[in-house]
């Protein structure tokens, strides 16, 4: 029996045992299948089984634990390429063990005012990488969900003081849903949310934008928020940031940069070409729970002036009244939650232990098999693939039509090595590949091109 509080032996026993099972998980994980069958009634009756009054054996629960883990898709393994992969760094993983049970209180600066100012500290660093000024900073939450629905409260609240229902936000058909369940949480209209045209390649269409904003100007509304996504869910292009910025400052727009998925590539001299201009943003999302192979659960927002988040997000209670706050803004002030875990090193530990360089070439190695995979894929009459990648997501489909692309990802995903995704571009199915978990290597971008290749084979006959 484990005490709540345990003693000494008690915490060994409790910390050999999930050190154990966090072992046994990762010894597995090479050869782990990269998706299973469903789980059988049997566990699923064991996980949603009422607590007992009594104790239960650490043990078993443990593998409980693990036996439901084992019914799902591999997400944590090399061979998973659908949606956004990003593995889950151990390290971090250990460290936000390490901080809950340290559990400093850093929703308000003054009760860990050294762990406020890592946390923002990392911020501040994510600031300079995207060159903002020295007013920039920001929050971390738990993903780009969150951080969208703060940056969309912060232009609203400095450039519309308030709720204005003929108030409208500018995106395209890529931009992601959060920006517009966003929009609704905070009681914007649908049609608010103007979706403008794109180009031949997926991007935000800046003159087609213009011309809708003007015209929405002309006809009363007041456009107030441009949102441009640097590396988009379904096609992975970054649309054109300097010309969405300078759009922006014409019209008079905030413009808000979705880099959930993209914004870390500024760490390779590819990536950065491609973001030219992120550094006029007013806002900017990025996920490190994806791009920088974090565990799940942490999302980061950055504003061009820290003053503006916090105007809008500051809130006051009584039973705060004994906090003086220190140099560091209080998180609270920043964002729409008061208690939180405290992110900071979950994000500090890997970058300093690590070192930058490894997260720069771990994000350039995923670039480079990325562009292999396609000049191989290119090459394979059996798909068409639809265009050359930006960054590392790869869009291919059955030159057959639709169904049998739907077969093509049926089959490749049956071989349990790879697991990949779909999408609609255009009216159509296609398949989408994402190379980003830092546990994605060669082999994985080979057994992806096998399955591919055999899968496409026996389709095409
Ligand atoms: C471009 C983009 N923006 C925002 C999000 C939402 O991020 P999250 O799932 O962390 O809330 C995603 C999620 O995949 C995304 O791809």
């Amino acid at each position: 029996m484990i005490d709540l509080e345990p003693d000494r032996a008690g915490r060994a026993t409790l910390t050999r045992a999930v050190t154990d099972a966090i072992e046994r998980f990762l010894d597995r994980l090479p050869d782990a299948p990269a998706s299973t069958g469903e789980p059988p009634a049997a566990v699923l009756d064991r996980v949603a089984a009422a607590p007992r009054e009594t104790p239960g054996s650490l043990d078993e629960l443990l593998s409980v634990f693990s036996e439901a883990a084992s019914y799902a898709v591999e997400t944590a393994g090399g061979g998973y390429l659908a949606y956004f992969p990003a593995g889950g760094l151990l390290t971090s993983a250990l460290a936000e063990s390490l901080a809950a049970t340290v559990n400093r209180y850093t929703g308000v600066t003054d009760l860990a005012p050294a762990l406020a100012a890592m946390e923002h500290g990392v911020l501040r660093w994510l600031g300079e990488l995207f060159g903002l000024p020295a007013t920039a900073g920001g929050v971390l939450t738990t993903g780009a969900s969150l951080a969208t629905l703060g940056a969309l409260h912060a232009a609203r609240h400095h450039r519309l003081g308030g709720h204005d229902a003929r108030a409208t936000i500018y995106v395209t058909e890529h931009t992601h849903h959060c920006v517009a369940k966003a929009a609704a949480i905070a009681g914007f209209a649908p049609d608010r949310v103007r979706t403008v045209p794109t180009d031949e390649r997926w991007r935000l269409d800046v003159a087609a934008a213009e011309r809708v904003v003007a015209a929405d100007a002309a006809a009363g509304l007041r456009p107030f928020l441009l949102v441009a996504t640097a590396g988009t869910t379904s096609t992975g292009t970054v649309d054109q940031l300097t010309a969405a910025a300078d759009l922006a400052a014409r019209a008079g727009l905030w413009l808000h940069v979705d880099g959930a998925y993209g914004a870390a590539f500024q760490l390779t001299e590819r990536g950065a070409a491609l973001l030219r201009g992120i550094d006029r943003a007013d806002s900017i999302t990025l996920d490190p729970h994806k791009s920088l192979f974090l565990p799940y659960g942490t999302g980061a927002l950055l504003v061009r002036d820290q003053a503006v988040l916090h105007a809008a997000h500051t809130a006051h209670g009584d039973y705060l009244r004994d906090l003086a706050g220190t140099e560091v803004p209080h998180p609270s002030d920043l964002g729409p939650e008061l208690t939180r875990e405290f992110r900071g090193l979950r994000l500090w530990l890997p970058l300093h232990l690590h070192g930058i360089a490894a997260f720069r070439a771990a994000l350039d190695e995923k670039l480079d098999l990325t562009a292999n995979l396609y000049t191989a894929l290119a090459a394979d009459p059996g798909v068409e693939v639809l265009a050359e990648p930006e960054l590392s997501v790869l869009l291919f489909r059955s030159p057959a039509g639709d169904a049998a692309t739907d077969e093509l990802l049926r089959r490749i995903n049956a071989t349990r090595e790879v697991f990949l995704s779909s999408t609609r571009i255009d009216g159509r199915l296609a398949i989408r590949l994402c190379v980003l978990s830092h546990r994605t290597h060669r082999r994985h971008v080979d057994q992806a091109l096998r399955a591919i290749r055999a899968a496409a084979g026996i389709l095409s006959g």
